[in-house]
């Protein structure tokens, strides 16, 4: 009898005999390896189908836990082999290493009670999960996105404590939208929405992405801020969180473009950090390594993607929306009293690498 369940996590998977067979002809059949899953291993299973985009359909889960329970391979299902080198022992490291202790949210209640926070891209990926994680410790949360609908199924969720605010960041308009659904004070602004570049380096650089990716990782962010801190400095406080990115703290995790714009939101919240000190208005950002989300990728472009892919090997692992949350909630509670300029990675330890 197996005790693989979708949220195990894939290291289990494909460890087991027969699920991992099919895991592995699965990926090979995607013209992907074992090893390109390496960041992804710790992940549960469940998160996979659900990062996808349906290339992993919830009738594999079935058919993996059909496999790992019979000990048998469902008939029709492609196969592959463990690669040769996993059958290698590893060497004595003279310490005992267990299998990393699973993580679960652990929400402080009534944290944000009476408060409203703004959290843009809370469609998606992390600002969904920071919403979500607010709400839950009692915040009201004003959620922005492009995206009315992945808004409306977040307020599904939610309820009424999430106001939904379909707008584009990057349009002037969209601050005035925004403090007029908070309707009042706003206690702390989450600028999570941002966008990808294509790995581009500088000679690469197509100008439509450039001013796409400097339009809504660093205008659109400015110009909530903007909005935001009169109203913080007349009540006293608040707090702003950025999202940055491992591309704000050195120059091999992404393009020029994605590179330069985080790089310009941490000097955005370090000089608004310096300029409000002492006011009770707190400007911090978190760093996220490589996280597992929706966010989408163009087209690579060919040199620079082949400088940045040496470097992605050394990411320590992927991590879920809500591991980005429970750092970014913390930044936005009043227990980041005394925090302030501080630039938090939220990596795994990749930026000590
Ligand atoms: N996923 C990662 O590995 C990773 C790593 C480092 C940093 N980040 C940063 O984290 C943030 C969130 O990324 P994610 O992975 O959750 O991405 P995501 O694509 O899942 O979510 C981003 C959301 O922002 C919204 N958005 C995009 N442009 C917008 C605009 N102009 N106006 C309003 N909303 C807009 C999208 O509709 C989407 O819902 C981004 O700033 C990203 O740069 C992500």
């Amino acid at each position: 009898m197996s005790n693989l369940t979708p949220a195990s996590p894939l290291r289990d998977w494909l460890a087991d005999p027969a699920a991992g067979q099919v895991l592995r002809g699965m990926l090979a059949q995607g013209g992907q390896s074992e090893q390109a899953l390496a960041p992804a291993l710790g992940l549960p299973l469940e998160q996979l189908v659900k990062m996808s985009g349906g290339k992993f359909p919830p009738e594999l889960v079935d058919a993996l836990v059909t496999a790992a329970e019979t000990g048998r391979v469902p008939e029709g299902l492609p196969t592959a082999p463990p690669p040769a080198d996993t059958a290698t022992a590893e060497p004595d490291l003279g310490v005992e290493i267990g299998a990393a202790e699973p993580w679960s949210e652990q929400i402080t209640p009534g944290r944000f009670d009476g408060q409203t926070v703004v959290v843009t891209g809370a469609a998606s990926g992390i600002g969904r999960a920071v919403a979500s994680r607010i709400v839950r410790e009692g915040g009201r949360v004003i959620a922005v996105d492009v995206s009315g609908d992945g808004l409306a199924a977040l307020a599904a969720d939610l309820g009424a404590a999430v106001v939904p605010v379909t707008a584009d960041i990057t349009a002037p308009a969209s601050a005035d939208a925004v403090l007029a659904a908070a309707g009042g004070r706003v206690d702390a602004l989450a600028n999570v929405a941002g966008v990808m570049d294509d790995d581009a380096a500088v000679h690469e650089v197509d100008d439509k992405i450039w001013d796409r990716v400097m339009r809504i990782n660093v205008d659109g962010p400015m110009r909530l801020m903007r909005a935001v801190v009169p109203g913080m400095l007349a009540a006293g406080g608040g707090r702003i969180v950025n999202i940055v990115s491992e591309a704000a703290l050195r120059g091999s995790a992404a393009g020029a473009a994605y590179t330069t714009s985080k790089h310009a939101l941490v000097g955005l919240t370090k000089s608004s950090a310096y300029q409000y000190a002492g006011t009770g208005v707190q400007v911090n950002a978190v760093a996220p390594g490589a996280v597992a989300t929706g966010i989408q990728v163009p087209a690579a472009a060919p040199f620079g993607s082949s400088r940045t892919a040496r470097m992605r090997v050394a990411i320590p692992g992927l991590a879920m929306a809500e591991e980005l949350a429970a750092s970014i909630a913390f930044l936005l509670s009043k227990d980041a009293v005394n925090l302030n300029g501080v630039i938090l990675p939220s990596d795994g330890g990749w930026s000590v690498a």
